[in-house]
C-alpha cells in the first residue's frame, strides 16, 4: 500500500471513543470529472443537513479555483491565503449561516500557487482539530485523480462518486474508484448518477458502473440515487436548486439524503445555539 496511506492510518479515526464522544460524519463529494455537478450537491447536501439540524461545515477543497462561494453570491476574498501563512484561523475565514459553515478555497492566489504547503495535510489538519465541533463534515473536492485528491477522499468516512451518464465521467469515475483502491485500499462508494435523462439512462448506468468496478476491482458500490438533468441555463439550475423552496428537485434531493443519513447512521441533531439562520455572517465569533 502507498506511504500516504499509511500516513493516514497514523490518524485513523476509527479507534476507541468514549460513549459520549461525538462523531461527525465526513464525506468527500468527488467524481474525478469537471463540470459533473460535485460543487451544486456538495453545497446543496451541507444546506440540506444544516436545515435538518446537524452542524455542517463544508470545505472547499478545489484550493485554487474555489467555487463555493461563487455558487452562494459571496465575496471572494482568498482568506485561505492567511490560514497557509499562519496569519488567520480557521473560524476567522469561515462564513457561517445557522448551522451551515463553509470554509471556501481561493481563486487564482499567488499565495496558493506559490505554496510549498501540501493542501491535502492542511485540510485533514484542518478536520482533525474541529470535528467535535460538527455532525457533518463535507468536501467539495476538485476534479482529476491527484494525489492531494485522492488522499481527501480516503481520509473521509463516505465517498459520493458524482458521475454523469457520459463515457468520460463514466470513465473517469472508474478511474478514480481503482486508484482509490489499489492505492488506499479504499473498498467501498457511493454512487449519484447526476443530469440523467431518463429512468432507463440512470438504470444503465448504475449497473454498468456498479457491477464493472465489483467484477473488476472487487468495491462495492451504494448507490446513493440520481438527479435528473434539468433543462435550463447552468447558472439557472444552481438559482433553482440551491433555493430553499419546495420543488419537486429539492424534494427528491432530501429524500436522497435522509436514506443516506439514515443508512449511515447519521450523528446526533445539535444545532448551534442561537445561530442566524437567515444571512451568512463571518468573523462573528
Ligand atoms: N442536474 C443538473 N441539471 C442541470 N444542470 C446541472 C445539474 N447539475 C449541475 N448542473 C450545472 O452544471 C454545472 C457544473 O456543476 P458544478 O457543480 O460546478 O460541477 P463540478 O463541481 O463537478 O465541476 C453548473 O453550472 C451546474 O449548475
Ligand atoms: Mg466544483
Amino acid at each position: 500500500m502507498h506511504k500516504t496511506s499509511e500516513w493516514l492510518q497514523s490518524f485513523s479515526s476509527t479507534g476507541p471513543r468514549s460513549d459520549d464522544a461525538r462523531v461527525c460524519t465526513k464525506i468527500s463529494v468527488t467524481g474525478g470529472k469537471g463540470g459533473v455537478g460535485k460543487t451544486s450537491i456538495a453545497l446543496k447536501a451541507a444546506q440540506e443537513l444544516a436545515a435538518a439540524g446537524h452542524r455542517t461545515l463544508l470545505i472547499d477543497c478545489d484550493s485554487n479555483l474555489s467555487n463555493t462561494a461563487i455558487k452562494l453570491g459571496l465575496p471572494l476574498e482568498n482568506k485561505f491565503e492567511k490560514i497557509l501563512s499562519g496569519e488567520a484561523a480557521f473560524e476567522d475565514c469561515l462564513q457561517r449561516r445557522g448551522n451551515f459553515h463553509l470554509l471556501p478555497a481561493c481563486n487564482g492566489s499567488d499565495a496558493v500557487f506559490e505554496s510549498r504547503l501540501n493542501f491535502d495535510e492542511i485540510i485533514v489538519d484542518i478536520i482533525r482539530s474541529h470535528e467535535t465541533e460538527y455532525d457533518f463534515i463535507l468536501l467539495d473536492c476538485p476534479a482529476g485523480v491527484s494525489r492531494e485528491a485522492l488522499t481527501l477522499n480516503a481520509y473521509c468516512d463516505h465517498r459520493w462518486i458524482v458521475v454523469t451518464p457520459d463515457k468520460s465521467s463514466i470513465t473517469d469515475s472508474y478511474s478514480l474508484v481503482k486508484l482509490l483502491a489499489t492505492r488506499f485500499g479504499i473498498t467501498e462508494n457511493h454512487l449519484l448518477v447526476n443530469m440523467y435523462q431518463t429512468e432507463k439512462q440512470f438504470q444503465k448506468v448504475v449497473l454498468t458502473l456498479s457491477e464493472t468496478i465489483e467484477n473488476f476491482l472487487g468495491v462495492r458500490t451504494q448507490i446513493l440515487g440520481g438527479i435528473q438533468r434539468f433543462n435550463v441555463s447552468a447558472e439557472s439550475f444552481d438559482t433553482f436548486f440551491l433555493s430553499e423552496g419546495s420543488n419537486e428537485f429539492n424534494r427528491n434531493f432530501v429524500k436522497l439524503l435522509t436514506g443516506f443519513t439514515e443508512k449511515a447512521g447519521g450523528p446526533r441533531t445539535t444545532p448551534f445555539p442561537g445561530a442566524d439562520l437567515r444571512t451568512y455572517e463571518h468573523d462573528a465569533h
